[in-house]
């Protein structure tokens, strides 16, 4: 369009590292701390258009002090994983969606467009180079991180003309140090991550700036995330939003006495997580119990609790996968504790190999070479 360069696979450049770093142990892997040898980058100007896309050695970046994303956060990014399958090959988890929610975000802030297959085709390439880096060990990944950042150097509020989207790699295993143990949420009437018509539903760099604080209090009490419950005046009664890092679900018998698995609409609030809409898919397809999303108060969460109906709570996301979680400490000092079944949950991370879901669409795109 407009005659300026898109992003083509094609023109992808590829520039090898000669001092790869040596392969970190598996205990060494806390999430995110390490990277592997490469980035994949293309840069976007007004006035061109896209530059060939290109694999480099992994190096910082060159910035101008005045960059748009250091003033005024400009940034979005994608969390996405390849794993090691039994037979050997790599697979991404449902690539497509993440692409598109990337190019969602960077609509919100007035990112250019990018060719997301294009792109995508890249991100595999660059995942080709780094394969070696992918631990074959179950409950261990390489995490994408797809990254776009407005690089005009200007202190004007204006919509970017220059932009660099890049791609990093980072090995990793279990989110929370404490592997996949139920964890504890504090809940936080008093922040809001989202609100009505702000960018609660973008993956932008800004959402996470804003719970740091949030959660190094919940910390200091024993928690390890935020449970965002919006009260707005509702006293007490606030609708339950998402944690900083996990879309969250509850699985509860209903008045009626019905199972019934319940998380939060997408209304504008939450970030519409891909494992969220995966664990919607594949429990509707087992017709096992009532699927629901609707807005949830914390009224109901407590009834749920304190009548012995609530039978699990859970956390979904790339980086956590399914986290379950035990209690929900209030800022009152009470606590909501479900007992956990773990023998239940480990069917919602396992269910037997090979499996099928009902109608549901081949969830992973295989790398050919591997
Ligand atoms: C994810 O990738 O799952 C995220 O939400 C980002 C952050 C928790 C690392």
């Amino acid at each position: 369009a407009d005659g300026l360069a898109s992003i083509r696979s094609e023109d992808l450049v590829v520039n090898r590292t000669t001092t790869p770093k040596p392969k970190p142990a598996l205990s060494e892997l806390l999430f995110g701390r390490i990277m592997t040898d490469h980035m994949l980058q293309a840069a976007w100007n007004v006035n061109t258009g896209w530059s060939a896309p290109s694999i480099d050695p992994l190096a910082p970046l060159q910035l101008h002090p005045a960059a748009q994303v250091l003033h005024y956060g400009i940034e979005c990014f994608e969390g996405m994983k390849a794993y090691m399958g039994v037979d050997g090959r790599i697979r991404m988890f449902r690539p497509d969606k993440n692409m598109d929610r990337l190019a969602r975000s960077a609509q919100r802030l007035n990112l250019p467009d990018f060719e997301k297959v294009e792109y995508l085709e890249c991100i595999k390439e660059l995942l080709r180079v780094e394969r070696d880096w992918l631990p074959d060990k179950e409950g261990f990944s390489l995490y994408l991180r797809p990254t776009y950042i407005a690089t005009t150097p200007t202190l004007g509020i204006a919509p970017p003309s220059a932009a660099l989207l890049y791609t990093i790699i980072s090995p990793v295993g279990p989110y929370f140090p404490t592997g996949v143990k139920p964890i504890k949420l504090f809940v936080d009437t008093r922040h809001a991550r989202a609100w009505p018509g702000g960018v609660g539903d973008c993956k932008v760099g800004g959402n996470y700036a804003s719970t740091i604080r949030p959660q190094v209090q919940a910390a200091a009490l024993g928690c390890q995330q935020v449970l965002y419950v919006l009260d707005n005046g509702a006293e007490g009664d606030g609708i339950v939003g998402e944690s900083g890092a996990m879309n969250v679900f509850f699985l509860w018998r209903r008045k009626d006495g019905k199972k019934e698995l319940v998380t939060p609409p997408l209304d504008g609030m939450i970030l519409p997580g891909v494992t969220r809409d995966t664990v919607l898919s594949l429990v509707r397809s087992w017709s096992e119990f009532e699927v629901a999303e609707r807005p949830i108060r914390w009224r109901e969460i407590e009834a749920a609790v304190a009548e012995n109906r609530m039978l699990e709570m859970f956390g979904t996301g790339t980086a956590v996968i399914i986290q379950p979680i035990s209690t929900l400490l209030k800022s009152d000092g009470t606590a909501l504790t479900v007992p956990f079944d773990s023998a239940e949950t480990s069917r919602w991370i396992d269910r037997k190999p090979g499996t099928t879901y009902g109608a549901q669409k081949e969830p992973t795109t295989s790398l050919a070479g591997r």
